[in-house]
């Protein structure tokens, strides 16, 4: 797991939230750029992080200069309690003032196809590149507990190889439909964050952590930007099989 520049285990979530939270600080004060695009995840892990963000740090990050994307989204609308743009309104959106046009969501509302080429081209027309594909100044991943990062799911491994920007998935119990990044974007930030916390993540992480054969079939397994940094930030339950 040579690709892996750090790995940073706190004693609690509260924690984490706080170190991430920190590291965003620095980096967006310390950016030059007018624009510092960042790439969020969705399901329940951000919230913790987002609510950290609201109320200890809103006034200390220059929001007029972030832009915020979504690493994957579900195909529902965006007033659904399924939808990752929706949590992050409640959790962050809500409490920050942030230009409207620096809000980038996927519309979960519309067909899965056009939508992904859509956002495949906002991308390429938005942000910068490297090579062929755009470029992420941080983009922050959960892991589900069977492996999933984004919705890049074990089952559509592929994904990672897709010549677009964006691809439509599958959830493989739910069949819901999600519209998500591919491993091309995916590795071509400039720096990625993993934020894992909880017991029920500690196998995946260890499976990962421990370069198992049983890694190699999950799509988490695959983040490795090519050209920046991968960051773990676990809470010692997450990270408590870790050899
Ligand atoms: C989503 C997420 C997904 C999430 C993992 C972990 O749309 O659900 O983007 O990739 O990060 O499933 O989910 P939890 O944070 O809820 O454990």
């Amino acid at each position: 797991m040579e690709h892996i520049t750090e790995v940073k285990i706190y004693k609690s979530p509260k924690k984490v939230y706080n170190a991430i939270a920190k590291s965003i600080i620095k980096l967006t004060q310390e950016s030059q750029q007018k624009a510092f695009d960042i790439a969020l995840s969705g399901g329940n892990s951000p919230k913790g992080l987002f609510k950290k963000i609201s109320k200890k740090y809103k006034d200390e990050i220059p929001w007029k200069r972030i832009h915020l994307w979504w690493g994957d989204e579900r195909c529902v609308s965006p007033d659904s309690e399924q939808s990752n743009y929706k949590m992050t309104v409640d959790y962050l959106l809500s409490n920050i003032d942030i230009p409207e046009e620096n809000i980038h969501r996927i519309r979960g509302e519309e067909d899965p196809e056009q939508e992904a080429k859509r956002y495949s081209k906002e991308l390429e027309d938005t942000l910068n590149s490297r090579g062929k594909d755009p470029v992420f100044d941080l983009i922050i991943l959960g892991l589900g507990d069977d492996g999933h990062t984004a919705s890049i799911f074990p089952d559509q491994i592929e994904l990672f190889d897709y010549p677009e920007n964006c691809a439509v998935a599958q959830h493989p119990i739910s069949g819901q439909k999600r519209i998500t990044l591919t491993g091309n974007v995916l590795n071509n930030a400039n720096r990625i964050y993993f934020l894992v916390t909880g017991e029920n993540k500690a196998m995946r992480v260890s499976e990962i952590m421990n370069d198992n054969e049983a890694a190699k079939l999950l799509p988490a397994y695959y983040i490795a930007p090519t050209n920046g940094d991968l960051i773990w930030f676990l809470d010692e339950e997450a990270a408590s099989l870790i050899s």
